[in-house]
């Protein structure tokens, strides 16, 4: 067990993998996403989510320039997912879920080291990503990489209830 605030150690939890999405993997990341979105409580996507507009967005993300997108897999099976948008003046923000099942075992904590990694070798200077302020699991994990809190968005999000969420905004320079 790490001290809490320690740097996160070593490399995937046994019998888990980080490696670069394929079109191959699409529909199964897409489903993952479809599942926490019905969690209805981590994630800015909601349920019902368009399925086929996730897919296409999905598949340009994992064949272009301007996006990374990492699976981890145990079994064959994909478990978690992390994906890097990379604007042109180096942030890449960033987007992650890992199966319910799956939480509390390193799958996030090994999706984020190589996202950092990955992240230096396309010449980000920063990562930055949002947060809802009741997903304590999520602000730990970016707290033990080492991320700040920058910012914080009051009553910015609008949900499909019609309640407005806030949302803590997270950095951390890579340079
Ligand atoms: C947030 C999420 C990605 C974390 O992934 P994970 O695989 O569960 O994380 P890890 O097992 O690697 O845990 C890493 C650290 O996160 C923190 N953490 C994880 N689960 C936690 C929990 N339930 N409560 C508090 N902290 C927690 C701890 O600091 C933990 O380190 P430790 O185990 O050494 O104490 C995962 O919970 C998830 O997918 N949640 C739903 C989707 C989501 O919230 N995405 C992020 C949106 S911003």
């Amino acid at each position: 067990m790490q001290r809490s605030g320690s740097p996160p150690g070593d490399g995937p939890p046994p019998g888990v993998t980080v490696r670069p999405a394929t079109l191959a993997d699409v529909d199964a990341l897409v489903a993952m996403l479809v599942e926490v979105a019905g969690e209805g409580r981590w994630i800015g996507t909601e349920a019902p989510v368009d399925v086929d507009r996730r897919r296409r967005r999905m598949e340009a993300e994992v064949e272009g320039e301007d996006a990374i997108v990492l699976v981890a897999e145990a079994g064959g099976e994909p478990v978690g997912q992390l994906g890097l948008h990379l604007a042109r003046y180096g942030v890449a923000d960033l987007g992650m879920a890992v199966a319910a099942g799956w939480r509390g075992r390193g799958v996030g904590t090994a999706l984020l080291r190589e996202a950092i990694s990955q992240a230096r070798k396309a010449g980000a200077h920063k990562l930055a990503l949002q947060v809802w302020p009741h997903n304590a699991a999520a602000v730990a994990l970016y707290e033990r990489f080492g991320f700040r809190r920058e910012g914080y968005l009051h009553r910015h999000y609008r949900r499909r209830s019609g309640e407005l969420w806030d949302a803590i905004v997270m950095g951390l320079p890579l340079d």
